[in-house]
């Protein structure tokens, strides 16, 4: 049974990762800060009828290095096909002149740090797999080649930053044969979304699956959308 690690799990795009893996037939390790109070995926990890997959819930903030070690240890002598680094925040959204500048270091933890030290954490777990996955969830407004607009200094400099550390990783972990590449979900309607999104968590997960499904050595350290569509950095 191929086997997923999942960050952010409990809601939104990575409750939506694990529930179509699981559905696959996949073991997923669903990681949450919180899972005693993810109902979502409680339900899912009790769902017996459908005995194909399987849903293995961790507690995991992924800034937390004392965590990510535990968890690192507890599953120490596990394989894992493919890690999905999703856990992200927007942070505020106030452009020039109104930036917070007092929340723009958390934002980097959550959605550049800690995606590397989530990779630094797996890789032996990963480079024990046949055909080893690390997918960074990324975003199109992380693109410096497609920024016209401006706004969202913050949350586009954090994903900005994190498709360079993909592009390190993909270097880094080669040698090993893992492929690393940056996925953009598209605009998904999650709580980060927002009501307004055009696409839904279901058709952009679905989307993103088929792409890692065609990930090969050639795609190494490279940047798509849930469309397939390679985008520039
Ligand atoms: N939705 C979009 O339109 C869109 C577009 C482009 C990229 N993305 C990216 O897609 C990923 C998923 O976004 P989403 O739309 O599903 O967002 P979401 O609905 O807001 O969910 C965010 C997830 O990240 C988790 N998280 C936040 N901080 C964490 C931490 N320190 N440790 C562990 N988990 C943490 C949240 O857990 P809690 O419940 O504990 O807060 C939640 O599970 C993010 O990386 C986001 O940047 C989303």
């Amino acid at each position: 049974m191929p086997t997923a690690l999942i960050t952010g799990a409990n809601r939104g795009l990575g409750y939506e990762f694990t529930r179509q893996l699981r559905e696959r037939g996949w073991r997923v390790h669903a990681c949450c800060r919180l899972p005693d109070r993810a109902r979502a995926l409680k339900a899912l990890a009790a769902e017996t009828e459908d005995a194909a997959g399987e849903v293995l819930r961790h507690r995991l903030d992924v800034t937390n290095g004392l965590q990510l070690a535990a968890l690192g240890r507890e599953l120490a002598d596990e394989s894992i096909d493919l890690l999905i680094n999703n856990a992200g925040i927007f942070g505020p959204r106030g452009g020039f002149g109104k930036i917070a500048y007092e929340d723009w270091l958390q934002v980097f933890n959550v959605n550049t740090l800690a995606p590397m030290h989530v990779a630094e954490t797996f890789a032996p777990h990963l480079a024990r797999a046949e055909w080893p996955k690390l997918v960074n969830i990324s975003s199109r407004l992380g693109s410096i080649a497609e920024n016209e607009r401006s706004g969202a200094h913050i949350y586009r400099s954090s994903k900005a930053a994190l498709n360079m550390v993909t592009k390190c990783l993909s270097i880094d972990l080669k040698e090993r044969g893992i492929v690393v590449a940056a996925l953009n979900p598209g605009w998904v309607s999650t709580d980060m979304g927002g009501k307004d999104a055009p696409t839904s968590a279901r058709d952009s997960v679905a989307g993103l699956l088929g792409v890692i499904d065609g990930l090969g050595e050639e795609d190494c350290g490279g940047f798509y959308s849930y469309d397939g569509t390679s985008l520039p950095w």
